[in-house]
C-alpha cells in the first residue's frame, strides 16, 4: 500500500498515465515523448547528494533530444549518464539549507505540496524517507517527473497533478509535510497552513520554506498587482515576524529555523535547459538589493514547525 488506503486509491490512477484525466493540448505530445524513452539495462541510481542514474544505453543523443523537449526545466540538476540537466535553479542549494534543520527523514511518510518536478522528493528518498506523495498542478513538472522516474524507477514516489485544496485528502496523516516556495503565492496563507496541519500525524512536522521580507515591513509586503521579482501571483511576502504571527494563530511552534539567504545568480539563472527569462530580469540592474518592482530582493528561509501540546 502506498502511504494509506486513501492515498493508494487517489494516486494509483496516475501510475499508467501521469496526467490522468487532465485536459491540456500538450499532453499527447508529452505522452509520445515519454513512450519513446528507451528501456534501460544495468541501472545504477544515486540519490545521495545528487540525483543521478548511470545505465547501459546505445543512444544517449536521442534521450537528450527527447528530454530537452520537456523544457523549461526549472528544478534540478539531474544526471543521466553524461547528460547533465542543468536546470534554472540549482535546487541542491536549497536542500543543503534544509539540512541545517537537522531533521531525520528515515522511514518517514511525506507529503510534498507543490513539489515541482520531484527533485526534492528524489533527495528525500536518498535521505531515507519511506514514501513521498507529491502534489503538483503544473503539468510540465509532472511530465518531467515521469521522464526522470522512467530512469530512476522509484516506486517510493508518486506525483498527482492536483492542488492541495482540490486533492480531497482527508483521512491520511503524514509524518512530514513540506510546503516550499508556496506561502507567498497563497491568497489565504492561514487556510494553506490549516490544510497542511489537518493532514499531519500526531507528533508530525511541517517544513515551510518561503521568501522573507525585512523586519521594517511589520507583517510583510503586499506586492501591487501580485508582481514581485518578476513572479506573478505573489500575494504576500511575510517578514519573519509575520510568519511567526501566522504560526502562532495555528498553534504551531517553531522548532528550528534557518537564517535568511539571498537568492543569487549561482542558484537561479538561465541555462540551455531553461532558456527563458530568469533571475537577471527579477532584480533592478542598477541596484541588485531591489527587485525590478522596487521591493527588497528575495531572501529565503526555512521553518520547522510542530503542533503545540
Ligand atoms: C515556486 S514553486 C516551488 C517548487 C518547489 N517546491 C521548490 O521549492 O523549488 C511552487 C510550486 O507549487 C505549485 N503550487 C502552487 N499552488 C499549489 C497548490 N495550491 N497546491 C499544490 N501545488 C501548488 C506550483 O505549480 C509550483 O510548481
Amino acid at each position: 500500500m502506498f502511504i494509506s488506503e486513501e492515498v493508494e486509491i487517489f494516486s494509483g490512477d496516475y501510475l499508467n498515465n501521469p496526467f490522468g484525466s487532465k485536459k491540456d493540448k500538450r499532453i499527447d505530445n508529452w505522452l509520445s515523448i515519454l513512450n519513446k524513452l528507451p528501456l534501460i539495462k544495468e541501472v545504477n541510481v544515486n540519490l545521495q547528494n545528487q540525483v543521478s542514474v548511470d545505465f547501459q544505453c546505445e543512444d544517449m543523443l536521442e534521450i537528450e533530444e527527447l528530454i530537452l523537449q520537456l523544457l523549461p526545466w526549472r528544478k534540478g540538476p539531474f544526471k543521466l549518464n553524461d547528460i547533465n540537466i542543468d536546470s534554472e535553479w540549482d535546487s541542491s542549494k536549497k536542500w543543503i539549507r534544509f539540512k541545517e534543520l537537522e531533521l531525520d527523514l528515515q522511514d518517514k511518510t511525506i507529503l510534498d505540496v507543490g513539489s515541482g518536478n520531484g527533485y526534492y522528493a528524489f533527495r528525500m528518498i536518498g535521505d531515507g524517507a519511506d514514501q513521498v506523495l507529491c502534489l503538483e498542478p503544473n503539468l510540465v513538472h509532472v511530465s518531467q517527473f515521469a521522464s526522470i522516474n522512467h530512469f530512476v524507477g522509484s516506486k517510493k514516489i508518486r506525483m498527482v497533478p492536483e492542488r492541495l485544496e482540490n486533492s480531497g485528502l482527508r483521512n491520511t496523516n503524514f509524518d512530514l509535510i513540506f510546503s516550499m516556495g508556496l506561502l507567498y503565492h497563497q491568497r489565504n496563507p492561514i487556510e494553506h497552513l490549516h490544510e497542511l496541519n489537518s493532514l499531519l500525524a500526531a507528533g508530525g512536522k511541517i517544513i515551510i520554506e518561503t521568501i522573507i521580507s525585512p523586519d521594517q515591513f511589520e507583517s510583510g509586503i503586499q506586492p501591487t498587482e501580485g508582481n514581485y521579482a518578476s513572479m506573478p501571483n505573489v500575494h504576500y511576502v511575510h517578514t519573519d515576524f509575520g510568519c511567526k504571527e501566522l504560526f502562532e494563530k495555528l498553534n504551531l511552534e517553531v522548532i528550528r529555523e534557518t537564517k535568511p539567504v539571498f537568492t543569487n545568480f549561482e542558484e537561479q539563472r538561465k541555462t540551455r535547459w531553461m532558456p527563458f527569462k530568469s533571475f537577471e530580469s527579477a532584480l533592478d540592474s542598477k541596484d541588485t538589493t531591489l527587485t525590478i518592482e522596487g521591493y527588497p530582493a528575495p531572501a529565503r528561509k526555512f521553518y520547522l514547525l510542530g503542533q503545540k501540546s
